[in-house]
């Protein structure tokens, strides 16, 4: 096997051999995406299929164009439109589909543990494409990917990550993948979104924006994410871009280039501000480009296919 678990579920408990071995073959991928037919027939007979619960443009795309480039069948399914709105259980949905002969799903879904679930229910291997407030593996792997194509490694940079820590499965993984491959991270948000005992993970905590710009390398900075919180963990939209919105007049206290990440869907001028999101130190595209890359890597290695008897 190409990884020590035949799943991608999270990035908890993922060692930096694995981290490092996907963020090598999206690197080795990724020349495939500027050639002029960017295919590959690397995953020739594997069918993907694709189960977003909820929504995404970032993700499915990516996923989907990552099937595509590696020659992968994919189909795609979303749950509006689906027998699901008939009632039907999401094990009996999944085992519907496997009954029509696939190979790994890749599923997005509101409630966390979900991928988990999938593996009990079905035989395929599963890799989770966000699952709640609980991990986004291939988020964080991209975002690594990214950092270290930025400065060469990983391994004692400072990443900061800003804002709805609590309700965000960026940061879960993030947090998790960073540590792993020896990075420093430190979070900084509204005491009301940050969980407690988050420094258990070997993660420093701040509640002050300039504290946490003065320490970082990069900042990682998330959405609040209102479909997932209930009302009142803070004042009011004006107030949190006020207290925690990165804008280029705070940056500029700081007599250094601090880079700019963002998972997207970014909410500009709030988390934001627009000509800090497209500065030259933003890597938010970059990140997205990578996110195909990686998503790449992620399927050929969990596919049991020998990549190199292959491109
Ligand atoms: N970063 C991310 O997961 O974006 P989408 O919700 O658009 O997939």
């Amino acid at each position: 096997m190409a990884l020590s678990n035949r799943h991608l579920l999270g990035l908890d408990g993922v060692p930096a051999e694995d981290i490092s071995k996907i963020l090598d073959t999206a690197e080795s991928l990724k020349t495939i995406l500027s050639r002029p037919i960017p295919k590959v027939p690397t995953l020739r007979g594997i069918t993907v299929v694709n189960l977003f619960f909820e929504n995404s443009t970032r993700t499915r795309i990516s996923f989907e164009l990552a099937e595509k480039r590696l020659s992968a069948d994919t189909v795609n399914f979303t749950s509006s439109g689906s027998s699901v709105k008939k009632g039907e259980t999401l094990k009996d949905t999944v085992r519907n589909i496997e009954a029509m002969k696939i190979d790994m799903v890749v599923i997005r879904h509101a409630s966390a543990g979900t991928p988990y679930f999938l593996t009990k229910c079905i035989n395929s291997v599963i890799i989770n494409a966000g699952d709640g407030r609980h991990e986004h593996p291939t988020q964080a792997l991209l975002d690594m990917m990214t950092l270290r194509e930025k400065w060469g490694t990983l391994k004692g940079k400072k990443v900061a990550i800003i804002g709805d820590i609590r309700h965000s499965r960026v940061a879960g993984s993030n947090m998790r993948g960073l540590v792993t491959m020896g990075a420093e991270v430190l979070v900084c948000g509204p005491r009301t979104l940050i969980p407690p005992g988050i420094e258990e993970m070997g993660v420093h905590v701040t509640y002050n924006l300039d504290e946490a710009l003065a320490w970082a390398d990069a900042l990682n900075v998330l959405r609040i994410q209102l479909e997932r919180q209930e009302k009142g963990l803070f004042p009011s939209i004006r107030e949190y871009h006020a207290e925690y919105g990165i804008t280029r007049e705070r940056l500029k206290r700081f007599d250094k280039e601090i880079v700019i990440m963002h998972p997207g869907p970014i909410n500009r001028g709030v988390e934001i501000d627009s000509d800090v999101a497209d500065s030259d130190a933003s890597i938010i595209l970059e990140q997205v480009t990578n996110g195909v890359a990686v998503r790449m890597a992620v399927l050929v290695l969990l596919s049991g296919i020998d990549a190199a008897h292959e491109s």
